[in-house]
Parts: C-alpha cells; structure tokens; sequence
C-alpha cells in the first residue's frame, strides 16, 4: 500500500525562464494526447535513447496507469499554449525490496533545453521522493551522454555502478549504463 502524500508545493506554480512563461503541474490520465505529442518532436538522438517508447500510446497507458495506482509521479511542465515541453517523473514499487528507492525519469524537449527546466524539474522530483518518504533517488543514464552526468552530479548525484551493454537503443546497439544516486533527507 501507498502511503498518503502530503507534498510541500502546490501544484500548479509558474515559473520563467527567458521571458517564458512556464507552468508546473502534476501530470494526469488526460495528459496523454500532450506526452504523445511531446514524444512526435523529440530528434533521432533522442529516440533513439528513450528508456521506455513514449511514442507508443500503449507506453504512455501504461505511464498513466502507474500513475493512478500511485507508482509514479509526474510533474509536467506546460508552455503559454498548455504544450507539454518537458516532465520528471518519480516512480516506485511499494511490493519491492526496492521499495525506499525512486527511479528518477528527466525529459525536456528539445527547444527548451538548457534554460534550466531540468533542474527545476529534478529539485521538484526530489522534494516529492522526499515527501513519498523514500530514502534515495536513482537515475539511470547511457554511459556516453557527459552533460546529462554533469547536471546530476550538480544536483548532488553520484555515479553507483557502470554496467556493461545493458542498454539496447531503438536501433539494436548496445550501451554501457550508468546508474547514479542521491541520498535523500526528509524536510
Ligand atoms: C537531460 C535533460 C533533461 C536536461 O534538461 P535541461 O532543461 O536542458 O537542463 P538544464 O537547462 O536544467 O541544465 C542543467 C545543467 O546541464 C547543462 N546542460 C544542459 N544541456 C547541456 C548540453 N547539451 N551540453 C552541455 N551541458 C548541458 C546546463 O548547462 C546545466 O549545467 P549547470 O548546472 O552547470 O548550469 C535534457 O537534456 C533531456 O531531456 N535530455 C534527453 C533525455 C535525458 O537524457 N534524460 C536524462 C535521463 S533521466
């Protein structure tokens, strides 16, 4: 069972970054069409290193469905024409001896990188975890991608294991994966 969840933000909230304005909100069942329209402008690099295929309605269901049973958390990030432009997503499994962990899932669309909505997105992520009264954050990441290791090292990640081949791209080629963590302390 779930426990309940008393966050500390309330959602919506709006922030700017370079004169835009952004919306923060917690991602529901109705958000699929927006994710599937997310995904349809996601580059080839992109595409190729999705974790899981959000391009496939069946995926983003799925997502959806775990989201109802209170496994992941979502917080969707919307432009002034209520696009989504980027989301983070906690999930866990209370069944699991993994249970006080929380798999951290980062994606900013293209267009909007690097104006700093990773970061909001990940500290939103994190204060969620810390409320979901898990213990750590764990993020999994392709070895060969050096600015996403650099952002979670600056948000307090550590590199935990490098594991050889265990990702397949979208194309069938085989990557060494890195899994990095946070401590995570309760407010
Ligand atoms: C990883 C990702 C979520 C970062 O989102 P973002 O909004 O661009 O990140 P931010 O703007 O908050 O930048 C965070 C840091 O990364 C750096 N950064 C971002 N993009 C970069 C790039 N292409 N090259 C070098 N550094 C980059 C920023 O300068 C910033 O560094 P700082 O903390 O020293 O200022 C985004 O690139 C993405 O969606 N990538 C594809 C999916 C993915 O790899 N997800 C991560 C796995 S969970």
């Amino acid at each position: 069972m779930n426990k309940p969840l008393t966050l500390n933000r309330t959602y919506p909230f709006e922030r700017s970054f370079g004169g835009q304005a952004i919306a923060f909100r917690l991602m529901t069942g109705k958000d699929r069409a927006r994710i599937l329209k997310l995904a349809g402008k996601l580059h080839h690099e992109d595409l190729l290193f999705l974790r899981m295929d959000i391009t496939q309605k069946a995926v983003v269901d799925t997502w959806c469905d775990n989201i109802k049973l209170g496994r992941s958390i979502t917080v969707l990030a919307e432009n002034a024409k209520n696009e989504a432009i980027g989301y983070g997503t906690v999930h866990h499994d209370e069944l699991l001896w993994t249970r006080h962990l929380g798999e951290m899932r980062l994606l900013v669309a293209p267009d909007y990188r690097s104006c700093g909505l990773g970061k909001v997105l990940a500290t939103e992520l994190a204060q969620i975890a810390g409320a979901q009264h898990l213990q750590r954050l764990v993020v999994h990441i392709p070895r060969d991608k050096p600015h996403v290791q650099h952002m979670l090292i600056r948000l307090g990640f550590n590199a935990e294991a490098l594991l050889t081949d265990w990702l397949m791209d979208r194309e069938g080629k085989l990557h060494d994966m890195l899994v990095m963590s946070r401590w995570l302390h309760e407010s």
